[in-house]
């Protein structure tokens, strides 16, 4: 991966949740990159910091009680944590826009659907036809006579139509980088297997990079390039997509693997981690993960650096450390 191909380039990120008497940080110097035409996947279980690490990429994090304590954010080359406002709002939904796990957080209630979706174009500029556009993609997610749709209000449509409506205005002005964050959870398996293949098919088709948020390995095991595994508010291991499954490296990720039934088996067995993700206010030192590890040993105390495994490939456990060997 040369840095040419890099389009999104997140360094030590770092974010805190105000409380009445102190400030708690929940996202804890997390790193990544996404390169072009990419699907990058981000798992990990309820709680570890998945939507509040997407959030803060669109600087969209609830004021005034969370904030980006430290890191930076690169985008197609620019700063996102010093844009202006204004050149931050045309760069939401042009270059970046999100697919958010609760579609409520993206529409308002107060106007039409046609209202907020013509808005988009009343704001940013596009080369083609925007009533086109708009009946396209409302085709694609499911909607064969677009206009019921675009009449209705948000109170009129069942959970499962307001995701689509809100995927469909994520993908409006064909975005550089769509974050998809737990995209499918509310709509029915049919649904779900057309709006990845439209998801896949803007890859293919405009190079589309999509950060790809969910706790469904099986998804991640389908569409995902590469991924990353949050624990804690920490990624804990990076790897490609291969042999993350075939040689998952951190006893965490190694437990979310066992955790899934083998759907082949002809008896499928599951075998959970035991004990549960902590609260960010009760986040252990050193490594967050140890006491429901069955691998920890003394060093664990400490928190243990993301070690380079392979080429591209780190893993935060020190049964990783070359000291240890
Ligand atoms: N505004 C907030 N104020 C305080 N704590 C918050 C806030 N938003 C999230 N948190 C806490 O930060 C942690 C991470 O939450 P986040 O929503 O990012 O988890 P997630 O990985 O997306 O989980 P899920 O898979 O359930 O969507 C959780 O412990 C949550 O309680
Ligand atoms: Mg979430």
């Amino acid at each position: 991966m040369s840095s040419n191909d890099i389009l999104l380039s997140v360094r030590n990120l770092s974010v805190g949740f105000h409380s009445e008497s102190d400030i708690v940080t929940i996202i804890d110097g997390v790193s990544f990159d996404i390169c072009k035409g990419e699907i990058f996947g981000l798992v990990g279980e309820s709680g570890c910091g998945k939507t509040v690490t997407a959030l803060a990429l669109l600087r969209l994090l609830p004021k005034p009680t969370t904030r980006i304590l430290s890191g930076s954010i690169s985008l197609a080359g620019m700063d996102i944590l010093a844009l202006p406002l204004q050149k931050l709002y045309d760069v939401r939904g042009r270059t970046i826009s999100m697919i958010f796990q609760e579609p409520s957080a993206a529409l308002n209630p107060l106007l039409s659907v046609r209202t907020q979706l013509d808005e988009y174009f009343e704001y940013h500029e596009y080369a083609g036809n925007p009533q086109q556009r708009i009946d396209e993609l409302l085709n694609r997610v499911g909607f064969p006579d677009p206009d019921r749709i675009l009449r209705a209000y948000p109170h009129e449509l069942s959970g499962g139509m307001l995701q689509r409506v809100m995927i469909a205005m994520a993908l409006l002005l064909k975005p550089a980088l769509i974050i998809a964050d737990e995209p499918t959870t509310a709509l029915d398996v049919t649904v779900q297997a057309q709006i990845m293949e439209l998801l896949i098919e803007m890859q293919q088709e405009l190079g589309t990079s999509i950060l790809f948020i969910t706790h469904n390995l099986n998804l991640i095991a389908q569409y995902a390039d590469r991924l990353a595994v949050m624990y804690a508010g920490r990624i804990v291991e990076q790897s490609n997509l291969e042999s993350f499954l075939f040689q998952p490296q951190h006893p965490y990720s190694r437990g979310l693997l066992a955790a899934l039934p083998d759907l082949h088996a002809e008896n499928p067995t599951l075998t959970p981690i035991p004990g549960q993700v902590p609260q960010p206010s009760e986040y252990a030192a050193g490594c967050r993960f140890r006491e429901r590890c069955p691998h920890t040993f003394d060093k664990c105390v400490h928190k243990p650096a993301l070690f380079e495994t392979a080429p591209h490939r780190r893993v935060a456990c020190f049964l990783y450390d070359p000291e240890e060997k």
